[in-house]
């Protein structure tokens, strides 16, 4: 049996859960998923409508969404399950521990932040993933051309977030728009016919 997920011995939708055996040892993702394949990272994954579309949309990659809150966590391995998502894992983490200690340097092919946390009062800023530490760390999993792409509604994060990304020193920003086989995640599903309106901006590393 794989060191980090358990398929046969574990009831329906609790085998599209990754067990880490290992805190200090960075993740083997063909272990993980079964196979080798681009591997996409949806951060703070929420109820997990974005990571269940992306990874039905593109079979042939390999997608784990990340989300610390269990219950969340749960409805993402639901969906996992329900819709045969062979390609998608979840793990219940905090994403910045991810980035900094289990992800293999130059291994992912996308990492994709949905509406981050914005923490909106200043006193509470310091709970804000994107910072220094963790766009370095994002520098450091991106395989070469690997990207990020950001989607938020929020103006002061979306400016704090890209002056912590511009700061890395090969990663070049980058227009990006979703196209097809993108779906909206759960947030943007609920922002409808609210006129919030939704920043897009993408890096490469070069
Ligand atoms: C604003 S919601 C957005 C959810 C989803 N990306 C979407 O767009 O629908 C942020 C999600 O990130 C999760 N989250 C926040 N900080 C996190 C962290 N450091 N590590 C893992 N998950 C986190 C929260 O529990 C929440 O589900």
């Amino acid at each position: 049996m794989s060191k980090h997920i358990s398929t046969g011995c574990l009831p329906g939708f609790e085998a599209a859960f990754v067990r880490v055996a290992d805190v200090c040892r960075p993740l083997d993702f063909g272990d993980v998923f079964g196979r080798s394949g681009p591997l996409h990272l949806d951060l703070g994954a929420g109820d997990g409508g974005f990571a269940a579309g992306f990874a039905g949309a593109h079979p042939s990659f390999n997608v784990l969404a990340v989300e610390r809150l269990l219950g969340r966590a749960r409805k993402i391995a639901k969906k996992a399950w329900r819709q045969g998502l062979g390609n998608l894992r979840v793990l219940r983490l905090e994403s910045g521990y991810l980035m900094r200690y289990l992800i293999p340097p130059s291994s992912v092919s996308v990492i994709h932040l949905m509406h981050p946390d914005p923490w909106p009062k200043r006193r509470h800023w310091k709970h804000r993933l994107v910072r220094d530490e963790f766009a370095a760390a994002c520098l450091r999993a991106l395989e070469p051309g690997g990207e990020i792409r950001l989607t938020i509604d929020h103006p002061g994060y979306l400016k704090d977030i890209v002056a912590c990304f511009d700061r890395q020193p090969s990663l070049q920003a980058f227009r990006w728009l979703p196209g097809a086989g993108y779906p909206k995640s759960d947030f943007e599903v609920g922002f409808a016919g609210q006129g919030k309106v939704v920043f897009r901006q993408g890096w490469r590393k070069i």
